[in-house]
């Protein structure tokens, strides 16, 4: 992955991290030498496999078995599938448990791997604290595209960022503080963005920017592009599925189907740390 050495994902080693993006579709991988003792019979196979290449002999078989071996089928899906959310405590993730335990003020990044098991994103409820619906004095939002639930506030987003893809907790949700009266809107943490919005999703290797209330629109660079949104939806019983998604590919990916298994039937939310660096640019 081309994060930053800087990146304090990959400098710290952080668990969620670490193997994340094996074998992302057309990124290679450095691979330590093949002991010759323990491989000589797949290293005298590659070289029968050659040789005959060269020669034009005809071995065509062995020669396309040589090369299946070296490289591996491509994984992936053939279409979005339809999963279902599983909150933190192995419970169906449900709107009601959502709006109850999740706001516009959790700090917990909620993650959550969709399609592939490669591919994390964040769950956000971007309702107020309070549970009254958002104004110039009270931070939150409804009513947002792409969200469900009572307020429609409850939207998933990539955690992977459009730029050199360092994902969560570097690239993080920045909830907003309870406002002084009289006073704009802020950010708990940082300053509004020069776009004029106080939550955001920031990605601490570079700075860029995403707004969480209209879709991960690119806010600040250098990424340009928006993150990926899950498209989410429930059913009568308030059961809340991931279903497809919407913008650019994943970052890594040619295509966010391709490049790893798929994720399965279910998909259980995990609680992340933040990484918070003001370094908007
Ligand atoms: S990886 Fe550079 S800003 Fe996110």
């Amino acid at each position: 992955m081309n994060c930053d050495p800087a990146c304090p994902v990959l400098s710290a080693g952080a668990s969620l991290a670490e193997n994340r993006f094996d074998l992302p579709l057309g990124y290679l991988r450095r691979v330590a030498a093949v002991d010759p003792e323990v491989d000589e019979t797949k290293r005298n196979l590659l070289k029968l496999a050659a040789v005959a290449g060269v020669l034009g002999v005809g071995v065509g078989g062995a020669v396309g078995g040589a090369i299946q071996y070296v490289q591996p089928g491509m994984v992936g899906l053939s279409s979005y599938p339809r999963v279902q959310l599983i909150d933190l405590d192995g419970k169906p993730l449900t709107v009601t448990n959502v709006e109850a335990e999740y706001n516009v003020g959790t700090t917990d990044l909620l993650i959550f791997y969709y399609p592939l098991r490669n591919e994390p994103n964040f769950l956000l409820n971007l309702y107020p604290v309070n549970g009254s619906p958002p104004s110039s004095t009270n931070p939150g939002a409804a009513n947002v595209p792409g969200g469900v639930g009572t307020y429609g506030s409850i939207v998933a987003y990539s955690a992977i960022c459009q730029h050199l893809g360092c994902p969560a907790p570097a690239l993080a949700w920045y909830p907003p503080a309870a406002p002084v009266v009289g006073q704009p809107l802020a950010n708990l943490y940082c300053p509004q963005t020069p776009g004029g919005r106080v939550f955001y999703l920031h990605c601490s290797c570079h700075g860029s920017t995403y707004d969480a209330a209209n879709s991960a629109a690119n806010l600040t660079g250098p990424a340009v592009l928006p993150l990926p949104q899950v498209v989410l939806e429930t059913d009568p019983s308030g059961n809340i599925f991931a279903v497809g998604e919407n913008g650019p590919p994943v970052n890594g990916h040619l295509n966010t189907l391709q490049g790893d298994y798929g994720i399965g039937t279910s998909s259980q939310l995990t609680k992340e740390t933040p990484v918070i660096l003001c370094n908007i640019a």
